[in-house]
Order: structure tokens, then sequence, then C-alpha cells
């Protein structure tokens, strides 16, 4: 490495058990309790870490990956994202299915991608009944209840609060700029759109704003530099936050944007022309109709959208029929973290298949299948034999253990006992519930038992399984045969053994194991 990190910085990182707490990785220790002449003493590259003596004693070692690594920030600002204009979605908007968003986890992630990185994504097929804009924020976070409830209709209404209640165009903007925190998210749910007129349009209030900063630089300093007032007033309620109309962070990098003519209330104070000026200009770049994605949600439809930078609108409509939107609110760091889980889960799932393609299709003990048709089989047969999904997937990974390098394997049929199935197990707890591991744990006990067991057990086994039991204990005695069978998961295991002991013959087709995928997704926690 040609340049040292600051010596700080690199110590408040150090990630030994010292340092940090190993069951939550955080912290143990301030700022200011490390020397404040800290210097490096010593420090090598070894093993893919850096290594480093540090001027009080401590050592640390940091991994080369995680020192070049660089960071993507918290996904709020522009950085990242894709701005957009109308034409960007001449070939369809981010969408899917809501069946197919609630079963495949794939489906999900790119929904919420989209919302994080497009700003929106339509959700189709929800059912059309009420409360159902509560079901869909609870998919993936919170919702976040107002002075409205916990959800708000879009109808009209006989003594409207809001211009929403009428049948009359609201032109782009954000909702509920007087509340602070702001509602990041918002949800739209089409129950019913029968009326003539009532289309949806969408406005990326990101790219709105990068116009403006390009064209007129002033305007957009003094649109990020003063605090307007917005407020909102009803018989029970008075809220009031005086914010930005374009928040830019630290660095300049524009991430909130609050764009609602109606709730502006009377600005004071100096900066007023100025204000008005941008304002003014801000306003009209918002309606220009490039910028503008115009739909229509139709009954069934879910519109997820960032409210700290999407604007929307709708077009007037004639009370020829009936239009009725539920909405709700919700927050973009719960969606987030959600859609973090579910990158976390996929790269997961990544190493499984890649070790079912890599070391699971090298030659399994000596049987006349590789491990990963070994594993695959006993899955199908679990799947045919109609089993919960929770012994499909303890089928599936039974013997993962043994890939945890190949030379265990190898021990095991030179007459050492590899532990597989508690390795395995221990292995894939950092996913699965003890309802998987707790299976792929005892099934090398459930052979054990059965020899002990059940007559005729025993010279069904497998020469390889014949060989392995002897380095494994031999059939267990009486008393451990009874002791084994108190165990909460003795039933599952000995389920799990019976597909294992089928799941040995050569040129049988199986599935694939992305076939288990979702189902795998489904119960990692
Ligand atoms: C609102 C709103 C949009 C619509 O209720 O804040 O913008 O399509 N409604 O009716
Ligand atoms: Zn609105
Ligand atoms: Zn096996």
């Amino acid at each position: 490495m040609t340049e040292q990190p600051p010596p700080h910085w690199l110590r408040d990182n150090c990630p030994c058990a010292e340092c940090r707490d190993p069951r939550n990785g955080q912290k143990l220790f301030q700022i200011d309790d490390l020397p404040p002449d800290l210097t490096i003493s010593a420090s090598e590259e070894l093993d893919g870490s850096l290594e480093v003596l540090w001027s009080d004693g401590h050592r640390s070692r940091y991994p080369l990956t995680w020192l070049h690594a660089t960071d993507e920030g918290d996904g709020r600002t522009e950085q990242g994202k894709r701005l957009w204009t109308a034409a960007d979605f001449a070939r369809g908007i981010p969408e899917a299915d809501w069946e197919a968003y609630l079963t495949d986890p794939a489906e999900q992630a790119a929904v919420l991608a989209a919302v994080r990185r497009s700003g929106f994504a339509l959700l189709r097929g929800v059912p059309t009944v009420e409360r159902q804009v509560l079901r869909v924020a609870e998919s993936f976070g919170y919702v976040r209840v107002t002075n409205y409830g916990e959800l708000f209709d879009v109808r009209v209404e006989p003594d409207p609060n809001n211009l929403a209640f009428t049948d009359e165009a609201i032109a782009p903007h954000t909702d509920n700029p007087y509340r602070d925190p702001v509602p990041t998210l918002q949800l739209l749910h089409c129950l019913e759109n029968s009326a003539t007129g009532g289309d949806s349009g969408l406005v990326d209030g990101f790219t709105a704003a990068a116009i403006l900063r390009d064209e007129s630089p002033e305007d957009f300093e003094a649109l990020t530099r003063t605090p307007v007032p917005f407020v909102f007033r009803d018989r029970r309620t008075e809220l009031r936050a005086d914010r930005p109309l374009i928040e830019v962070d630290p660095l300049g990098r524009i991430r909130e944007v609050r764009f609602n003519n109606r709730s502006i209330g009377t600005l004071r104070g100096t900066g007023r022309e100025a204000f008005y000026a941008a304002y003014r200009r801000f306003a009209a770049i918002t309606l220009r109709p490039e910028l503008r994605l115009a739909f229509r949600l139709d009954p069934g439809d879910c519109l997820i959208f960032d409210n700290t930078r999407l604007l929307h609108a709708r077009t007037a409509f004639e009370q020829d029929g009936r239009r009725h939107l539920q909405g709700c609110y919700a927050d973009l760091d719960a969606l987030h973290s959600a859609l973090a889980v579910l990158h976390r889960r996929t790269a997961a799932l990544d190493e499984l298949a890649e070790l079912f393609a890599g070391e699971g299709a090298g030659e399994y003990l000596g049987e006349a299948v590789t491990t990963a048709e070994h594993m695959l089989q006993a899955a199908a047969a679990a799947e045919a034999a109609g089993a919960p999904d929770h012994l499909v997937a303890a089928a599936l990974l039974h013997d993962v253990g043994h890939f945890r390098g190949t030379l265990h394997g190898r021990d095991l049929m030179r007459g050492l006992d590899n532990h597989h199935s508690d390795s395995g197990a221990d292995w894939l707890a950092r996913w699965f519930g003890p309802e998987v591991t707790e299976p792929v744990r005892l099934h090398v006990a459930a052979k054990r038992y059965l020899c002990a067991v059940e007559p005729g057990y025993r010279a069904g086994l497998s020469a390889a399984s014949e060989y392995t039991l002897t380095v494994q204990g031999g059939p267990m005695d009486d008393h451990e045969a009874a002791a084994f069978a108190r165990l909460p998961g003795a039933a599952d295991a000995v389920t799990v053994r019976r597909w294992d002991d089928q799941a040995k013959e050569p040129n049988t087709t199986t599935s694939t194991f992305d076939h288990y995928r979702p189902l795998l997704a489904a119960l990692m926690r």
C-alpha cells in the first residue's frame, strides 16, 4: 500500500473481539479512549489481510477487501440513483405482479430496488379490498400512522379538507411537507377508477432540481437556503415544518425535495423576492411535459413511491364513474433494510449454489453419485413425499458439512469421523433456524439409531454408508437410542435419514439447486 490510512480512522475500525462485541459487531470503546498520538509501529500484508502493530501495543488485522472497498452511501442522495424523465420509461415502468412479488424474493428485490433507484414501482394485481394497502406497506416495512389515521381514502367527499378529496386536478407535489420527519414513502392503491380522467402523473423531483441547478445555479441556491414554512390545519390539527424546497447533504448533493403549493404558508423576513423568483422557476420546471410520466391506475394497481423525491399528480376527472384510491405512508429506511437483507440472502444462496456446482460435483464418499446429485435426490424424495419446506431444505442441505474443505471428506474414508453433520448444521445456522439445522445435525445419529432399533435397516445401507457407520461409532446401544429418541429433532432427523439413504441412484434426473431457491429464501432468517 502506498498511502497509509489515518491512524485514528484505522484503529476505530479494528474488528477484533476486544474492540467490537463479537455478538453484534458494536464498538466497545470511545474514540477518546485512544491515545492522541497513536501511530502504526509496524504493518505487514499477510494472507489477504493487513496486520498492524500499534504504538500502544494493540494488534489489529484488516481484510484487504475491506481496506480497499468503496462506499455507495445510504441511497438517499442523488448519487447512485437513476434521475429520469418520461422518455426513460418509453418501454415500460418498473412493475411486478403482486403474487410474484410475494412469493419470489428476486421479484421483491427488483421492486424495492426500483423504488430505491428510480423512486417508484407499481404492483399489479393487488386484491381490491379495503385496507390492502396496509398489507403492501407491511410486506417491506411499517405503516406511518398520522393524524389522518393509518390510511386515507382519496375520493370525492362532500366537505373536503383537502383538494385531494375533490374531482379537481392536482399539480405535481410531495405529500405532507408540513410534517417533520416527512413520510419518506407513499403508497396509493387503486380500488376503483371508472371515472373519465383522473390519470396519474409522476415527476422526478431530483431531475427537476438538477435542471434548476444547471439552468439557474443562484435559484437552486436560494431554494436550498430558504426555510419555507409548510402548514396544515383542520379542526383537530395544526402542523408546521420549516424546511427548504430542495435539501442538499453536506456535500451539496440533492437529498430531499418538498414541493406542495397547497401547503406553503407565509414566508417572512428577508430573501422573499429571491425565493419567489426561484420558486416560480422551479415550479415551471416541474410542469415541463417531458418530465411528467403519465399513466393510469387501474383497480388492483398499487404505486409505491419515494415522497422525498418524486412529485405525484393527477388530472381532473368527471363524476361519471367512481374513483377511489386508498393510500398510506411508510418509510424508506425499512424498505432499504428489507432490500439489503434480501441481497444478503441472495448472496448466501449464491454461495450454496456455487458449492453444489463446484465441490458438490465431486465424488461422494465412493458412491455412484456426486455429493450434489445425492443431496438433490434426497430433496426430490422429500418433495415427492409431500414434506414440509423445512424438511425439504434439510434433505437438500444435509451433507453441506462435507463441503467445508474436501479434506474432511477424505478423512471420513480414511477412518476419521469428519463430524460433517455438526459442522454442516453450525454453518447453516447463519441463515436457517433449528427446524432446518437440527435434522442436519442429527442425520448421522439417526443412522446409528435406526441400526439399533429397526431390524433390517442396517442391511439396506450402501457399502460406503456401512463403512462410515463404524467410523461414526456403530449402532447405538439401548441407552443411547433411548436418549436420541427423546431429542426434539429426532423424528425429523429419522425422516430425513430415510431420504438420505435412498438418494444414491446413478443416472437419475432431479431438479437443479435453483429450483429450491424460493423455498430456501422463505426459510432464511
Ligand atoms: C393525494 C394525491 C393523487 C390522486 O391524495 O395527495 O395526490 O391520484 N392524490 O388522487
Ligand atoms: Zn398527494
Ligand atoms: Zn447424505
